[in-house]
């Protein structure tokens, strides 16, 4: 049986309106706009301070805006996949919540969560019901309320994070356009470096846990940027080898948006320039999850059908890897 090939048929996103500047957070924490500019390459990210509202409803509105944009009915989608490490509850997943949100009736739906890299293992466990003929239309989400999980008084974490969500339609390819290939790597961190220490089962929330302040980001900066670095860029080069591209034939690098050091380092393995490069992580911050269909919105009026895309991320597990899209829309 030959297998199906499956495409970004549309594109939405959400972001909320509230902006939190470099400049208020040094009223909040020591630190200044300087040393987060050329540390991380962030001036400013969306907060969504509305307490009723988090990742379902970011993730909803993104998923509306990519159906409208497509012309589909809510009720034609078989799957919705949402990434996200700020599920609105424990259970029942997020990806529950958008399908009532926004009507899809007919889909079953799953929150997958691999962190920073959970919009491309979603996108490529999405592809897979598409290309096996499982599902026809599939919604593929990345929403994070970060500011929900984010202690104001730490200024190692609080300057680097901000909410937002972005969503991609896939659809089978009827041409030689669509997701092409994908790389995906673990390497369990059981030291932690990277996590949010107390609210699951390890350590159920308690009066103790919440007064330690255990229901925020903790992780090792320096750790894990090094890691990333070195893991975004292996693996960006293992697909281009993996897929004979020439630093030429690729049109774009959609990094996930950590640290800007990180995403130039990734771009000097591959030998592109930074014209080739979708970079919001000024405006937005790290969005975790929705970094990389923020790019996609932010960029879809300058791509062309036929661009060789490379997406690439890493977060916390530790998780990376990278997904070659060849652009459809
Ligand atoms: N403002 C001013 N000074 C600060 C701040 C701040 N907000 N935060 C830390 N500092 C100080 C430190 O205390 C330290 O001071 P010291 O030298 O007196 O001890 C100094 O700045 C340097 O600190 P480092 O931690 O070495 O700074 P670094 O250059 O590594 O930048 C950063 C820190 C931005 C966190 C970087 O390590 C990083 O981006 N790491 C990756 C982490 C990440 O992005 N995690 C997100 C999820 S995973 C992912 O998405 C890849």
């Amino acid at each position: 049986m030959e297998l199906k090939k499956a495409k970004i048929s549309a594109v939405g996103h959400y972001l909320p309106e509230y902006r939190l500047t470099n400049f208020e957070l040094e009223k909040m924490v020591d630190t200044n706009d300087e040393w987060i500019r050329t540390r991380t390459g962030i001036k400013e990210r969306r907060i969504l301070k509305d307490p009723d509202k988090a990742s379902a409803y970011m993730g909803a509105e993104a998923a509306k805006e990519a159906l409208e944009s497509a012309g589909v009915d809510p009720k034609e989608i078989d799957l919705i996949i949402v990434a996200t490490v700020t599920p609105d509850y424990l259970f029942p997943a997020t990806a529950c919540l958008v399908q009532e949100m926004i009507g899809a009736s007919n889909a079953f739906a799953f929150d997958l969560s691999a962190a920073c890299s959970g919009f491309v293992y979603a996108l490529t466990t999405g592809s897979t019901f598409v290309e096996s003929g499982n599902a026809k239309k599939v919604l593929v989400i990345g929403s994070d309320k970060m500011s929900s999980i984010i202690d104001y008084t730490d200024r190692t974490t609080c300057i680097l994070f901000g909410d937002g969500a972005g969503a991609v339609l896939l659809e089978e390819s009827d041409d030689e356009t669509g997701i092409l290939d994908s790389i995906h790597h673990t390497e369990g961190d059981t030291n932690c470096s990277l996590y949010q220490h107390a609210g699951g089962s390890r350590n159920p929330a308690t009066i103790e846990t919440v007064q330690a302040k255990q229901h925020v980001i903790s992780q090792d900066g320096r750790a894990v940027f090094k890691k990333a670095t070195m893991g975004m860029a292996d693996v960006s080069l293992e697909i281009m080898e993996k897929n004979n591209l020439s630093a030429d034939d690729v049109a774009w690098l959609v990094p996930h948006q950590a640290n800007l050091r990180i995403i130039d380092a990734t771009a000097n393995r591959m030998g592109l320039t930074s014209e080739k490069v979708m970079i919001n992580i000024d405006r937005y911050g790290n969005t975790t999850a929705a970094t990389i269909p923020l790019c996609l919105y932010d960029w879809k009026n300058k791509l062309n059908k036929g661009n060789n895309l490379v997406l690439a991320a890493f977060g916390g597990g530790f998780t990376w890897g990278a997904v070659y899209v060849k652009w459809s829309i």
